[in-house]
């Protein structure tokens, strides 16, 4: 990847507090962009924004699994940086599927090893929603 190629860019990392989240965050900025991340993990996440730098990063308390949390993370993003780019949905907790794909009951979706499905589909959701609502047009 070339350089700055974010420049100017806005990107919610969920689960940005550690690994891959916190290596993304750190390089969307090293490529120019503003970073807001997306975690419940108050004090690693505030920690990771501080060292890569505050007047690039902010830390955002958001559990994806609770949309009013999501939304909120939308709104402060479009509030501090003025628009929103990139999403990098990537929260979740390992764990294995307790049956086949062919079975599986979309009922757990409230267990761990859904969430990074129900962070896409929920942030996916919010973010076009406030983004057309942003630009005064019917999604
Ligand atoms: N590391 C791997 O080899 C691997 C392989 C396949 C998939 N994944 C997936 O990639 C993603 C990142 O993996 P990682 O190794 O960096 O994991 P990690 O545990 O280091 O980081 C996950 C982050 O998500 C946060 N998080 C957990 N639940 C959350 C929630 N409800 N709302 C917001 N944030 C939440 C955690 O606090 C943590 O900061 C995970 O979804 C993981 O399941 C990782």
């Amino acid at each position: 990847m070339s350089r700055k190629r974010l420049e100017g860019k806005v990107a919610i990392v969920t689960g940005g507090a550690s690994g891959i989240g916190a290596e993304t965050a750190k390089t969307f900025v090293e490529n120019g962009a503003f970073v807001v991340i997306a975690d419940i993990n108050d004090e690693l996440g505030h920690q990771v924004a501080t060292s890569i730098g505050l007047d690039k990063v902010s830390y955002h308390h958001c559990d994806v699994r609770d949309e009013k949390q999501v939304e909120e993370t939308v709104a402060f993003a479009l509030e501090k940086y003025g628009t929103l780019d990139i999403m990098f949905s990537n929260a979740g907790i390992e764990g294995g599927m307790s049956s086949s794909i062919l079975e599986f009951d979309l009922n757990e979706l409230t267990t761990p090893w859904p969430l990074m499905f129900v962070d896409h589909s929920q942030l996916s959701s919010t973010l076009h929603v406030s983004w057309w609502r942003e630009k005064s047009v019917d999604p």
